[in-house]
């Protein structure tokens, strides 16, 4: 697979062309950012652990019947990827309450949400990110009407699959996010599934095992995604 220009740095994956214009590679860099990009710093080691972690999670996906862009992995800290169209929304998906749902509505951390909740986020750094709904994703022209039901119910469907996933550990799935795309016009999951775009605590003692580590400056970032990936069985070498 021959590796051609970068046509897309983000502030932690950068994307190059390949030989076949259908497919991409999708390079994990160890840049680290929160706040949309106001803090970033380098974290050795965290393209490769995310660029692992998410092959293995994807390739648990597609076994179950989502559909996503993940072909291949390449190396440690590159995989090939179907290209998509993304849709600029951000879908997530909560089974505790943690993060901006607690200061949006003065919910207390913690709380099992039943049944979990779903929403959209407008992609979009300047902005913030804004919660948008369906009417604005419709009206916008962000998505269309039948992808919206899709994102919905592949995201929850994937919350089926990796809640019991991390529960088998010992680790509660807290909430996630995840970006779709189209790819010869079916709805494809993207992007990645790693602790970067997700909560994840320990189940006895809630201890955060994610990027809030990073975002609230808790210390040993990269040493807890590792455990994270030891307890679900992924080989890191
Ligand atoms: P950000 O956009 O938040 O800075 P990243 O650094 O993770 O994020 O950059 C990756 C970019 O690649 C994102 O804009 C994401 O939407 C996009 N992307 C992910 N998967 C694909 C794909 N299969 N085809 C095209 N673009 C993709
Ligand atoms: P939030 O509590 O900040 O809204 O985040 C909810 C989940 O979505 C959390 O697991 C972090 C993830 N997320 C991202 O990965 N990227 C983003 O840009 C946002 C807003 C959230
Ligand atoms: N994903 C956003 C960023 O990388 C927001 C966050 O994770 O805090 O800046």
């Amino acid at each position: 697979m021959q590796m051609g220009e970068e046509i897309v740095s983000g502030k932690a994956k950068s994307i190059f062309r390949t030989d076949d214009p259908e497919l991409f590679v999708l390079h994990f860099r160890d840049d680290t950012s929160a706040f949309d990009g106001e803090r970033v710093e380098q974290l050795a080691d965290k393209g490769k652990v995310n660029n692992i972690f998410n092959a293995y999670i994807m390739e648990k996906l597609a076994a179950a019947g989502i559909p996503t862009h993940f072909v291949r992995r390449l190396s440690d800290t590159d995989s090939l990827v179907k290209k998509l169209d993304m849709i600029p929304v951000e879908c997530v998906v909560r089974n505790y309450a943690a993060g901006s749902l607690c200061k949006r509505y003065g919910i207390d951390e913690g709380i099992k949400i039943t049944p979990p909740t779903f929403e959209f986020f407008l992609k979009n750094d300047e902005l913030h990110d804004p919660m948008i709904n369906d009417s604005h994703i419709i009206s916008f022209g962000w998505a269309e009407p039948e992808h919206i039901e899709a994102m919905k119910t592949l995201t929850i469907k994937v919350n089926s699959i990796l809640k019991q996933l991390f529960l088998d550990s010992n680790m509660l799935l807290v909430d996630y996010k995840l970006e779709f795309g189209l790819s010869n016009g079916e709805l494809t999951l993207g992007d990645e599934f790693s602790p970067d775009g997700c909560r994840i605590w320990d189940k006895t003692t809630r201890n955060k095992m994610d990027k809030d580590r990073f975002r609230q400056k808790l210390g040993n970032v990269i040493e807890t995604y590792k455990e994270v990936a030891q307890r679900l069985g992924i080989d890191l070498n």
